[in-house]
């Protein structure tokens, strides 16, 4: 048995502030009048810890943070009683909108690039990552600008080598990049893995292969891919499991992954099987899309929503 609880250490390079708002409708020109404003400390790992944090898990928010925006982020975290550990930087954190239109039901997201990093900043947060072996280390989000394109596969080694599980959720270049250099957990969308493999994937059984191909060829242990309304497959060397989603009112998509990625890691670090675990994450993702803001949850409702999964996984086994 571990001395400590695994901590799910989260490292966020591009955090944001998030912002979202609900207007009846969006047109150009004329001013548009919102309402029901909320914002949320966000970007990939800073969701992640938050939804630990709010599942009662042991966590650690590190990211980079930079100018009043990045102060601001910070203090979000602070109120939302995260712990977390702020490499800071020159550069203003980036801050990102959405905005949703009431009479459509349509989501507009608008997310900058954010700033970008000097050398010795990202070293620094590459320096930031912890070195006890019992941790999680869920490195999640985009790369900002200037900062190469291998870190992601500088992490998972570093981790690795330190004999910590590392769970990536990124895409693009990044996420090429750091195939097969020790990834515990891939977390791609169904959309990020088909630009990984250069192919839409409309049909089932070629997602399954896919995904599966990913562990075969050593890419990543297990990888998890996020369906959306659809659900999510799991491939790992036992073979694949595909789980619907839940049926669930849909709020805000927002920080859906974020919130299903916390929940799926915080079971698998209490040393749960890797098909409970996503029940934990499905369960997570139908409650963050159900509330406004950015993966919004709270422990009651994904355990509601956990059991009623696991009552009818009962039932159709039986
Ligand atoms: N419309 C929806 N209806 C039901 N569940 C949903 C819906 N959208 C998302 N979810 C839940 O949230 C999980 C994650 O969503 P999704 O697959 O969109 O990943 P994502 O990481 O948010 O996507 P991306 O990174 O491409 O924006 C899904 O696996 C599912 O459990
Ligand atoms: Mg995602």
């Amino acid at each position: 048995m571990p001395l400590t609880p695994p901590r799910i250490v989260t490292w966020t390079l591009n955090p944001a502030v998030d912002f979202v708002s609900t207007a009846p409708v969006i047109a150009a020109t004329h001013k548009i009048r919102t309402h029901d404003e909320h914002v949320d400390p966000g970007g990939g790992g800073v969701n992640v810890a938050r939804v630990v944090h709010a599942l009662g898990g042991e966590t650690l928010a590190i990211f980079t943070a930079g100018d009043v925006t990045g102060r601001f982020l910070d203090e979000l975290l602070e109120e939302a009683g995260v712990p977390r550990h702020r490499v800071p930087i020159a550069g203003r954190t980036r801050v990102s909108f959405t905005f949703r239109e009431e009479t459509s039901g349509r989501e507009y997201r608008f997310v900058p690039e954010g700033p970008t990093l000097s050398d010795a900043e990202w070293h620094a947060a590459l320096a930031a990552l912890p070195a006890a072996s019992e941790h999680y280390v869920v490195a999640s989000g985009s790369l900002p600008r200037a900062v190469p394109v291998g870190i992601y596969a500088e992490a998972a080694r570093l981790a690795a080598a330190r004999g910590q599980a590392f769970v990536l959720d990124t895409s693009g270049e990044a996420l090429r990049a750091a195939l097969g250099h020790g990834i515990t957990l891939l977390k791609p969308s169904l959309r990020e893995l088909e630009t990984l493999v250069g192919r839409t994937l409309p049909d089932p059984a070629a997602q399954e292969k896919e995904a599966l191909a990913l562990v075969r060829n050593g890419a990543a242990r297990m990888v998890v891919v996020t369906l959306g309304d659809a659900g999510a497959i799991l491939a790992s060397e036992a073979g694949v499991l595909r789980r619907q989603a839940p049926p669930a009112e849909v709020h805000s998509a927002v920080g859906a992954g974020d919130a299903f990625l916390a929940a799926m890691v915080l079971a698998l670090a209490r040393g749960a099987a890797p098909e409970d675990a996503l029940d934990w994450g499905l369960a997570a993702g139908a409650v963050a899309i159900a509330g406004i803001g950015t993966a919004r949850v709270t422990r009651s409702a994904v355990e509601r929503r956990y059991a009623a999964l696991r009552t009818k996984s009962a039932a159709g086994s039986a």
